[in-house]
């Protein structure tokens, strides 16, 4: 059995938060199908954090649309706590590179817009809207419109968002992707924060192997497209992890081994 395989099988001896089993995704185009993914398996336990690594058009959208609901397998199951996902779910909360927040909303009407949607009653949850605006660090910003906030604090304001709801389950697509250098650490930073306070199981989508090694406690890489999952690296670093640590012998080392994975893939773009 492959090591992939194996890691898998071991977590699913648990239960599961997330479970992908023997999963092909094909986009069906003009030109013919698109095979995006191919032989997923996967298994994220509850409160696990899950890093996704792989070159550009590997699959990694795909894959966190598959867990979502917003796209349903080829072949293979996607469940989600157990139940085959067979559509958008409460249980799941998403943050994608752009926070799309509603220029004419304050930040606490964007954050309450999943409720609306939902159709849940809006007073219910202002306790925990205004409870995740102080986790985030936006004190004083619930009234501020999107256009007043810069792109980090934009992007804190879509956490929120995904958050309110209190999801089991937060998927992340390269969340930090569009920001400078020095507020993605800082995110990096806070994430981890609200990680360690919340236990959500978390899959994060991410370009970056520092921040995939600083945040996760695996990391998953995938190959080329029709991506498939190459290595399942275990990061064995104390927590709370800091900037200092990203320094040090350990860290290089898991970090290198997520290289020497992509490489031996096709690479990272
Ligand atoms: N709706 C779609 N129709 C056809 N092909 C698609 C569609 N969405 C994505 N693809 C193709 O599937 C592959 C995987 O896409 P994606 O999951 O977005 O990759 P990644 O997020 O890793 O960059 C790419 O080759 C992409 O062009
Ligand atoms: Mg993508």
């Amino acid at each position: 059995m492959s090591e992939v395989l194996e890691a898998a099988r071991t977590v699913t001896a648990g239960r599961p938060v997330i479970a992908l089993e023997g999963v092909d995704l094909a986009y069906r185009s003009k030109r013919g199908a698109v095979t995006a993914l191919s032989g997923i398996e996967l298994a994220a336990a509850p409160g696990e954090f899950l890093a996704v690594v792989g070159p550009s058009g590997c699959g990694k959208s795909t894959l966190l649309k598959l867990v979502s609901g917003l796209l349903m397998p080829s072949a293979g199951a996607v469940r989600v706590k157990g139940a085959g996902v067979t559509g958008p779910s409460p249980e799941v909360g998403i943050v994608f590179q752009s926070p799309l927040l509603m220029p004419w909303r304050s930040v606490l009407e964007n954050i309450l817009l999943p409720i609306e949607i939902r159709g849940m009653d809006k007073a219910a949850y202002l306790p925990t809207a205004k409870a995740l605006i102080e986790l985030v660090g936006l004190s004083g910003f619930a009234d501020r419109h999107p256009w007043e906030l810069s792109g980090g604090m934009q992007q804190r304001v879509g956490l929120c968002r995904a958050l309110v709801h209190d999801p089991e389950l937060l998927l992340m697509d390269e969340p930090f992707g569009a920001l400078d250098a020095m507020t993605r650490e800082q995110m990096n930073g806070e994430l981890q924060r609200i990680w360690m306070e919340q236990r959500k199981t978390v899959l994060l989508i991410t370009h970056s192997i520092s921040e995939a090694v600083y945040l996760a406690d695996r990391v998953l890489v995938m190959s080329p497209r029709p991506g498939r999952i190459i290595g399942d690296i275990a990061v064995d670093l104390p927590r709370p992890r800091t900037l200092d640590m990203t320094e040090t012998v350990g860290f290089a080392q898991v970090a290198n081994r997520v290289r020497r994975a992509l490489s031996a893939s096709g690479g990272i773009d």
